[in-house]
């Protein structure tokens, strides 16, 4: 992994960035490494070189999917809403210990939760920074980003550290799942990039410090996390959301 950027402008930022991740600078895209961080005018995007196919991955929350998302998606009666207990009246405060892409996580802050989100991969966190920094400048997102707070490190580790949430959600990676990773483009170069881990270890973690619920993303067809039935489930179009409410 090294880092590049696109003309003077960026220098700093990227001197910044290889400095605080601990990545080479170099000059331009170096086939000797498999992903390369790019900073440009568009922002920070992650480009994996040994497949030139993959488009460069670059998180935008003010417009394409997130965009859709946060327009069309449903608002309080879409399926992860009424997952972590939206309604009427009722915004929980979250924690997204998977943060990802953040794009479950920007739906709920649109909708008004408090969300805590928690991202392990360094790299994977800065593009979410990024993205975050550009979608404050943006009138139209500026109070979403207001609600969302940005943690790197492992959750097992960051969840006790947290004030206890209303509501721990929870989207680990499928690795083994090929249909799951064919049908969301965006998740093939993290899946490339990233490792499996103990997600049975994370649950108990989630569920210890959760006020009220555990949430945790599926496939449609997947297994149970650590094989544990839930009290509900809300079936969305291509996954399901098992809910575990605590007493
Ligand atoms: C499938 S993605 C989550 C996608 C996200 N829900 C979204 O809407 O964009 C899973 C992410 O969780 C992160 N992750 C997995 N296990 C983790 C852990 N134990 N602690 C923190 N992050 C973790 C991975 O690095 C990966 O970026």
């Amino acid at each position: 992994m090294a880092i590049c950027y696109d003309s003077a402008n960026f220098k700093a930022q990227a001197e910044k960035l290889a400095d605080e991740l601990g990545l080479k600078l170099i000059e331009q895209a170096d086939q000797n490494f498999d992903f390369i961080l790019h900073c440009g005018e568009n922002g920070l995007s992650l480009v994996h070189s040994k497949n030139p196919k993959q488009k460069p991955l670059l998180i935008d929350f003010t417009s394409g999917k997130n965009l859709y998302r946060r327009l069309h998606g449903g608002g309080k009666n879409q399926p992860i809403a009424k997952a972590l207990g939206i309604k009427s009246g009722t915004r929980p405060t979250v924690i997204d210990a998977t943060a990802g892409l953040g794009q479950d996580s920007f739906v709920l802050a649109s909708l008004g939760c408090e969300v805590y989100m928690i991202e392990r991969s360094p790299i994977v966190a800065a593009l979410l920074q990024d993205a975050l920094n550009r979608a404050a400048q943006d009138p139209e997102t500026y109070a979403i980003t207001q609600k969302v707070h940005l943690f790197n490190g492992s959750a097992e580790s960051l969840i006790p550290s947290l004030a206890k949430a209303d509501a721990i959600y929870l989207d680990p990676m499928f690795p083994d799942d090929k249909k799951t990773a064919l049908a969301k483009k965006e998740m093939q170069i993290l899946q490339a990039l990233l490792e499996k881990t103990d997600d049975n270890n994370l649950f108990s973690i989630a569920l210890g410090h959760a006020k009220h619920r555990v949430v945790v993303k599926r496939p449609k067809i997947g297994p149970f996390l650590n094989n544990q039935k839930p009290s509900l489930q809300m079936i969305g179009s291509s996954n399901r959301f098992d809910i575990y409410l605590k007493n």
